[in-house]
């Protein structure tokens, strides 16, 4: 049978992109830059206060890892999760650059657990609305997890990752992944492909094997859900160009930031939970010598100066389209 593929308008389209020696628009609306230091934010507010204190576009990527409402936390009761769910994402839609990706974490085990909230809901409320495109659904697949008897184990989650328009910024040759020597060499023989591209790496596909952190994982620093520098760092270097602003309103750990800085981005990482400010300190406290070395310059900005935050300044999200 045909590969269905083949029939895909995008896959269609992309090919005949390929054919006249031209690209996506979303790999070349930007211009790369180097920033000499980047400017981040860590602080305690409620998520519609800092969206609301935002810019129109004036953010590149959001990493968007929400409370379900399936009370694993007193921060995760909601009564109508929905309605304050659609307010946000409202929000987060008119922060967005036209470039602007945002990605939204969650598993599908948890539905109907606990009413209200869960990951289908907010991807069917986001379509419904028509408040973003989706662009991908990333596979997050862990080795490790909790026991099961009554089902298979889970060891995925999701991340849904929508666009605001088809200008969406995409950066894939800074996440591919390199062939092993024996295939580099195996496939750099082959006539049917491009040695630029062989040399390139893999791209690493939507599904991503990335262990969760362990209880006792080094780069722990005590929020309950934390997430793995290495899946933010996909992210994040994919999804956002150098200088740009990079936020996440429900932030936990501020694990957004420590990434952002290292890869030169600026951010912007809140929560309802103070704790977010010791937490940050612990990442950079973890943060090893050998990397910090290599770091890009950065400095952190108090909730007081946040309106000095390169989010409102006047060029914050259009560097793209210069
Ligand atoms: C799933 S956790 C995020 C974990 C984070 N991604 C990390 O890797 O550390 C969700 C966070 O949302 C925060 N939260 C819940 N309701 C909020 C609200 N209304 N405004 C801001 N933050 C909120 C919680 O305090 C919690 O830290």
């Amino acid at each position: 049978m045909a590969n269905r593929s083949h029939r895909n308008r995008g896959h269609i389209g992309m090919n005949a992109l390929r054919k006249a020696g031209r690209s996506h628009q979303s790999l070349h609306a930007i211009a790369p830059r180097t920033l000499e230091t980047s400017v981040h934010t860590v602080f305690s507010a409620d998520c519609l206060e800092i969206l609301r204190a935002l810019p129109d576009a004036s953010i590149q990527l959001i990493v968007c890892d929400p409370p379900y409402n399936i009370q694993m936390a007193d921060w995760d009761a909601h009564a109508d999760y929905l309605g304050w769910a659609a307010d946000w994402l409202t929000e987060a839609r008119r922060v967005l650059s036209d470039t602007g990706n945002l990605v939204i974490f969650g598993g599908l085990q948890f539905q109907g657990e606990a009413g209200s909230g869960d990951l289908l809901s907010l991807v069917s409320e986001v379509r419904r609305r028509r408040l973003l495109n989706l662009v991908n659904l990333i596979i997050w697949a862990y080795p490790n997890g909790m026991s099961a008897h009554r089902f298979f184990a889970n060891r995925h989650e999701e991340i849904f990752w929508f666009a605001k328009t088809d200008k969406y910024y995409f950066d894939l040759d800074s996440v591919r992944e390199p062939f092993d020597e024996k295939t580099r060499k195996a496939y750099l023989k082959d006539k049917r492909l491009r040695a630029e591209s062989v040399e390139k790496g893999r791209n690493p596909t939507n599904v991503w094997r990335i262990p969760r952190l362990n209880g006792n994982a080094k780069e722990r620093v005590g929020h309950p859900t934390q997430k793995p520098i290495a899946v933010i760092e996909r992210l994040v270097a994919s999804l956002s160009y150098e200088g740009s602003v990079v936020l996440d309103f429900f932030a936990g750990s501020a694990v957004t930031s420590r990434v952002a800085a290292a890869l030169a981005r600026h951010s912007i990482s809140t929560d309802r939970d103070p704790s977010v400010v010791e937490y940050f300190a612990r990442h950079m406290a973890n943060w090893p010598d050998a990397d910090r070395s290599r770091r890009a310059p950065f400095r952190m900005l108090e909730k007081a100066e946040f309106r000095n935050h390169p989010a409102f300044s006047e060029n914050a999200g259009r560097a793209a389209a210069e």
